[in-house]
């Protein structure tokens, strides 16, 4: 038995993460009279939800005809068919709604003149089943949309009746017989263990962008729930495909947000030209955000790129009135300054693909309720676990997430759970009593990477991963490179049994957190790889130069993870697959065939 004091708590439900799903799914919670915590490593409103700048999708119609079938249509084109019908039409049917309520709840969203919510266009969004023009959808905030959700997010999560347990890092869920009971972390702050048993846990940890070298992700994002779900034995989903925005700033990865040329800015190379029109002749910079990647990589790759080293992009927004450029804009307009050293009402942004978003993550039903493929049934729900947000692969996005989709993702399928909770749970019941043993394997691993003593340091291990991420599983992919891939990371991965931390206090432990979170990092590298290289296909993010087409017949279905390489030993991964749902959750639309997909 490990020597640590622990300190128990009990709820009916624990949720991990204070990003838009983890609160939403708290108030969800708590509103509904259930006894509630929020863990979370970072002060609510520094979780990563704060970085989203451009909108929200919805079709409220401000701006011109919509309706969430089109929302829908759109949804599903844009991932390549690999989402699932059922969760989509839920996700647009429901997101009109759950904007009005963010609006009542205080959330300051721009207005048009007549005072309504102003929408603006965002890549792959269009009227009328992608037959018409672009439709302006994206619900914004000027670029700082998310900031202004996550704070009247947290804002209102306050009214309710939830303990928030701040800087506290979870460490590894505790399973029994395959159930989930609860879960054990770490205060940041003072150093002590906590136990939480609970009926339920919500897992709202967010990406694992920083598994690359150039994100536009916080160094917080981890995917701290999702390595959690492979220790517990639990498979990931669709891990292969990981999105690059087109418009990272160029060496920085900041990013700038596509509202910019949802505001008329536009890409162009070293000759001045505006490509866009070659790759995808009516959306142009507007296409979905795999294309545009792919546009500038290929012109990159071409000796067409900008800069000395001919490795980025040019985005224009000098072009527009600055009096637009200084309301709708904002926040680019100082971030273009600051990163990149530019006045963009009189100069182009340096810009090149960076990676973003996580499509994969954990497998869960459209209440939230995470599945597995256990005992081969698709849709077996793994008791008292639930996951939200980017942790989760409900999946809405399938092989490429449209711009403006993450932030609804967040709000109504964090409402979602909340309701499946409200359903499914009853408060105060006694909860039967956790094993003796429950937080050994969680300390266990604390301990062995505590005295780590080893000649590598945690930094060293981690850019090694980055670097292999980055040069391996990139925007274009090929046998060669992802076996070479596949065969660096797994070397990277057994680095770990070698790792050097150096304040292995628990209160003094800024290195220690760093190489659990690198642990979790590597875990989600190594599968994400292996998932790579085992799809001979190319479909949204995924591109493979060896297999340029989408193969419907042989892979419209999503690819199922397991890892068992925790020995030291990477590799261990298992894979497996299940059909995509090709259905609808009610009549009032049909399921959208595949077509070719073209913008
Ligand atoms: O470009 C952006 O503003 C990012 C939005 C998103 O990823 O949804």
């Amino acid at each position: 038995m490990s020597a640590y004091q622990i300190v128990d708590h009990t709820y009916d439900v624990v949720v991990v993460g204070a990003g838009g799903a983890g609160l939403r799914a708290t108030m969800g919670a708590a509103g509904a009279g259930l006894k509630t915590a929020c863990v979370t490593k970072v002060f609510p409103t520094r979780s990563h939800t704060v970085a989203a700048q451009g909108g929200i999708a919805a079709s409220l119609g401000n701006m011109g005809p919509d309706h969430w079938q089109w929302h829908m249509y759109d949804t599903v084109k844009g991932s390549d068919w690999l989402g699932d019908q059922d969760a989509i039409e839920y996700l647009c049917r429901e997101a009109p709604a759950a904007v009005i309520e963010l609006e009542h709840a205080g959330l300051p969203f721009s207005r048009t003149a007549d005072g309504r919510i102003y929408q603006r266009a965002f890549g792959g969004m269009t009227q009328n089943m992608g037959e018409g023009p672009p439709a302006q959808r994206t619900c914004a905030a000027a670029d700082r949309t998310g900031h202004a959700m996550l704070h009247t997010l947290y804002q209102q999560s306050l009214k309710y009746d939830a303990d928030f347990f701040v800087e506290y890092f979870a460490i590894d869920l505790i399973m029994q017989d395959d159930v989930c009971r609860g879960v054990i972390a770490l205060c940041l702050d003072d150093g002590s263990i906590h136990r939480f048993r609970a009926q339920a846990v919500v897992l709202a940890t967010g990406g694992y962008g920083r598994i690359y070298f150039t994100a536009t992700s916080a160094h917080t994002c981890t995917g701290d729930g999702n390595a959690m779900v492979l220790r517990a034995g639990l498979p990931l989903q669709d891990m292969e495909f990981v999105q690059f925005h087109p418009t990272g700033i160029y060496g920085a990865g900041v990013l700038i947000t596509e509202g910019a040329r949802g505001e008329g800015g536009y890409l162009t190379n070293s000759e001045g030209e505006r490509f866009m029109e070659r790759y995808a002749p009516h959306a142009k910079d507007l296409a979905s955000r795999d294309v545009v990647s792919r546009a500038e990589a290929m012109e990159i790759r071409e000796g067409r790129g900008v800069g000395e080293h001919k490795d980025h992009i040019f985005l224009h927004l000098d072009h527009i009135d600055p009096k637009i450029l200084a309301e709708r804009l904002p926040g680019i307009t100082e971030t273009a300054k600051t990163f990149a050293g530019v006045d963009l009402t009189r100069q182009p942004i340096p810009v090149a693909p960076t990676v973003h978003y996580s499509m994969g993550g954990i497998p869960t039903n459209y209440h939230g309720e995470a599945v597995t493929l256990k005992d081969g049934n698709p849709d077996a729900v793994v008791p008292g676990l639930f996951a939200v947000g980017e942790a989760a692969c409900v999946s809405v996005h399938g092989a490429n997430r449209l711009g403006s989709n993450s932030l609804i993702d967040l709000v109504v399928f964090g409402r979602a759970a909340g309701l499946r909770l409200a359903e499914t749970l009853k408060t105060g019941i006694v909860q039967e009593e956790l094993p003796k043993d429950s937080a050994e394997l969680a300390l266990t691993r604390l301990d062995k990477f505590r005295h780590a003593q080893g000649g590598s340091p945690t930094a060293e291990i981690r850019l090694d991963m980055q670097r292999t991420m980055q040069s391996d599983c990139a925007v274009f992919r090929t046998d060669r490179t992802l076996a070479e891939g596949v065969a660096k990371i797994d070397k990277v991965y057994d680095r770990m049994a070698d790792v050097h931390v150096t304040d292995r206090s628990l209160i003094w432990n800024t290195d220690l957190i760093e190489t659990l979170e690198l642990d979790n990092l590597l875990a989600q590298a190594v599968v994400t790889m292996h998932c790579a290289d085992n799809r001979k296909e190319s479909r949204g993010a995924h591109m493979r130069e060896d297999y340029p087409k989408r193969d419907d017949k042989n892979w419209m279905k999503h690819t199922i993870a397991w890892f068992d390489g925790w020995g030291g030993k990477g590799g261990g991964v298992k894979i497996d697959y299940r059909p995509v749902h090709e259905f609808t959750l009610t009549d009032d639309i049909q399921y959208i065939k595949p077509k070719a997909r073209v913008y």
